[in-house]
């Protein structure tokens, strides 16, 4: 049976819609309703069990399944809430201990960094939402959803919220998908108010060769529906896609990763849902279940 029933090819004239078509998967991130927060932490075949979370952490001591959730391209499957302590702090290496940051992300067990995740034209889905218990600080920036290119170099694309260092922002209250942050000016592609209780998804084309991104999105369960025109945007340099909360420190000057100040005593989450890749080189971009 096609899962996916609401589909467009927006590489043909827009009166030909292609209805019964399947997109090929490149990953599915979406997390069977049989895992508990523990099969996390082994070779569950769906996220690397390895990275990203605070020294001595693990995943099933981080994540929260999230039963009664479901999000738009949840079928059979169950969102995850990512969170983060004062213990969250990355240390990938002895002299890389990252003091600045709480972080904890999951990570595609397939997306190695040079994979075909990051090649041809792909379109990359997830949904988040807020969790009320868990409230983030928006007087701190967050990055939710991050493409981290392979040389450590760049993100891509990446969805961020609260005040973001070194820029104006209106209402941190937002959530906002930024092209590549080593363009100057760094471009805007979508924003949104980030209102509770409600999952926000998007899906974004990206486009490794024509080096574009397109942006859609929905609230809920309503189709998404095409946000912006593919958007001239340097995705080059392959890498890895990033879920979950990784929150900046204040007044770290040159060196965020080690310097930022973090406020003690945090319990801070977001919930994800409906995490997968699909192929698009033939224009098939899944817009609901
Ligand atoms: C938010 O973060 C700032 C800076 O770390 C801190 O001073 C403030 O107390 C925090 N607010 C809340 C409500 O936790």
């Amino acid at each position: 049976m096609a899962r996916y029933r609401s589909l467009i090819s927006f590489l043909v004239i827009p009166s030909t819609l292609v209805v019964s078509q399947q997109c090929d998967l490149q990953f599915d991130g979406r997390v069977p309703s049989d895992f508990s927060a523990a099969t996390f932490n082994t070779n569950n075949g769906v996220y690397n069990p390895s990275n990203v979370f605070g020294k001595g952490l693990n995943f099933g001591s981080i994540l929260e399944i999230q039963n009664s959730l479901s999000s738009l391209f949840d079928v059979d499957t169950v969102p995850v809430e990512v969170t983060i302590s004062d213990d969250s702090i990355f240390a990938p290496s002895a002299n890389n201990v990252q003091t600045g940051f709480r972080r904890a992300e999951l990570l595609i067990a397939s997306n190695s960094g040079t994979d075909a995740s990051t090649t041809g034209v792909k379109t990359l889905h997830f949904s988040v939402m807020k969790d009320a218990n868990r409230p983030l600080n928006l007087t701190h920036e967050y990055q939710l959803v991050f493409l981290e290119s392979s040389d450590f170099s760049t993100n891509q694309i990446v969805l961020k919220t609260g005040t973001i260092l070194g820029a104006n922002t209106a209402d941190p209250d937002t959530l906002q998908l930024f092209g590549n942050v080593n363009a100057n000016p760094v471009q805007t592609l979508f924003s949104v108010p980030f209102t509770e209780d409600v999952f926000h998804n998007f899906a974004v084309t990206l486009d490794f060769d024509a080096l574009t991104t397109q942006v859609f999105y929905s609230q809920d369960t309503n189709a998404l529906a095409v946000q912006t025109e593919a958007l001239a945007n340097d995705v080059s340099g392959q890498g890895q896609f990033h879920f979950g909360v990784l929150k900046k420190g204040l007044n770290g000057g040159d060196d965020i990763v080690k310097n930022g100040e973090q406020e003690d005593d945090i319990d801070e989450g977001i919930i994800f849902g409906g995490i997968f890749e699909e192929d698009s080189s033939d224009g098939c971009i899944s817009l609901s279940t």
